[in-house]
């Protein structure tokens, strides 16, 4: 997820029992360009393996391309991402945008297919509106171009991220008897309870968990737990949470400037400190600072 899977949150979210992590997206154009940001965005530890490095875009050629230089830095697979709904990104006919394009979608993918060693894998969804829903033999048909799986995040693109994921087309890709790929499935994984039930409705090979994680890595752990052992582990402590908050800000100071690094780092409190109500007001206090000092001073006075 965009400026949330960055390596240092993928490493702890590796250590808390997730099976497998994707970059954040990685533009096809700006990788090309050149663009820093789309570079930092492909490097990795290799704590975090198995890992995918997702790209996006509109044009093939570049798509190869990318694919390319996304494959020197040696992750274990590539996904393509034809499911963002951002306006920038569909404006320019990537992400969801694909959707609206199928035949582009499968050129593509063969191209990418045929121009890298890697497995790849596709990221979308249902379809692009309630009107549009072609998952089902999409998914036959990326299949049969040599993708090695697919994640579906079961929302339309005009949903964006509205209403509630349905599952049940996600179902029918697995249910259908020509699938032999792993099939994937993703939208409002909360909590191991929904983990479990959405893997025995629909039997996919996978879920994927997205919003849920931010700010808790622990949920990785909670859903493995009860998947294997019937158990929920107690929730972390506020002692826990805060200093894995804390190791999570170090590494993405080491990771990124730090101006960026603060900014982006607002997306985790609330998920850090989710249903403890004395955090409120240091909340407050840490959306509003921009200078590590400041940062580090509101936490150690938790
Ligand atoms: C802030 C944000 C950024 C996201 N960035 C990406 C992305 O870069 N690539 C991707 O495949 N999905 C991205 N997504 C979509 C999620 O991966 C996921 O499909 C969606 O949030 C539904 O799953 P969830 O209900 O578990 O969050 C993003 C979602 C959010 C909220």
């Amino acid at each position: 997820m965009e400026d949330i899977t960055d390596s240092p949150f993928r490493s702890i979210c590796k250590r808390f029992g997730a099976d497998l992590v994707v970059t954040e997206f990685v533009s096809s154009e700006g990788l090309i360009r050149d663009a820093v940001k789309s570079k930092v965005k492909l490097t990795f530890g290799e704590d975090e393996r198995p890992i995918a490095v997702q790209i996006f875009g509109h044009d093939v050629d570049s798509m190869q391309k990318a694919a390319e230089m996304a494959e020197e830095g040696n992750p274990d697979f590539i996904d393509l991402n034809f499911g963002c709904p951002v306006r920038k990104v569909v404006k320019k006919g990537a992400g969801a945008a694909m959707l609206k394009d199928v035949p582009r979608m499968l050129k593509m993918t063969d191209a990418v297919v045929k121009s890298t060693r890697l497995p790849v894998t596709v990221k979308t969804r249902l379809g692009w509106d309630s009107g549009d829903q072609p998952i089902v033999e999409l998914s036959e048909q990326l299949q049969d171009l040599g993708i090695a799986a697919i994640a579906i995040h079961g929302r339309t693109a005009v949903q964006r991220y509205g209403d509630r994921a349905d599952w049940s087309l996600i179902r029918q890709v697995k249910l259908n008897p020509r699938m032999r790929i792993p099939v994937f499935g993703n939208g409002d994984i909360t909590n191991a309870l929904v983990a479990k039930e959405r893997l025995e409705q629909t039997a996919v090979d996978g879920l994927m968990v997205g919003r849920a994680a931010t700010g808790n890595p622990w949920i990785f752990r909670e859903i493995r737990s009860y998947l294997e052992t019937g158990m929920i582990p107690p929730q972390p402590t506020i002692r826990e949470r805060l200093e894995v908050l804390q190791e999570h800000f170090r590494k993405s100071l080491e990771h990124k400037e730090e101006r960026r690094a603060i900014l982006e780092f607002r997306k985790f409190y609330s998920g850090y400190f989710r249903g403890i109500p004395s955090f409120k007001p240091y909340r407050m206090e840490l959306m509003k600072a921009t200078l590590t000092k400041e940062v580090v001073k509101i936490l150690n006075g938790i």
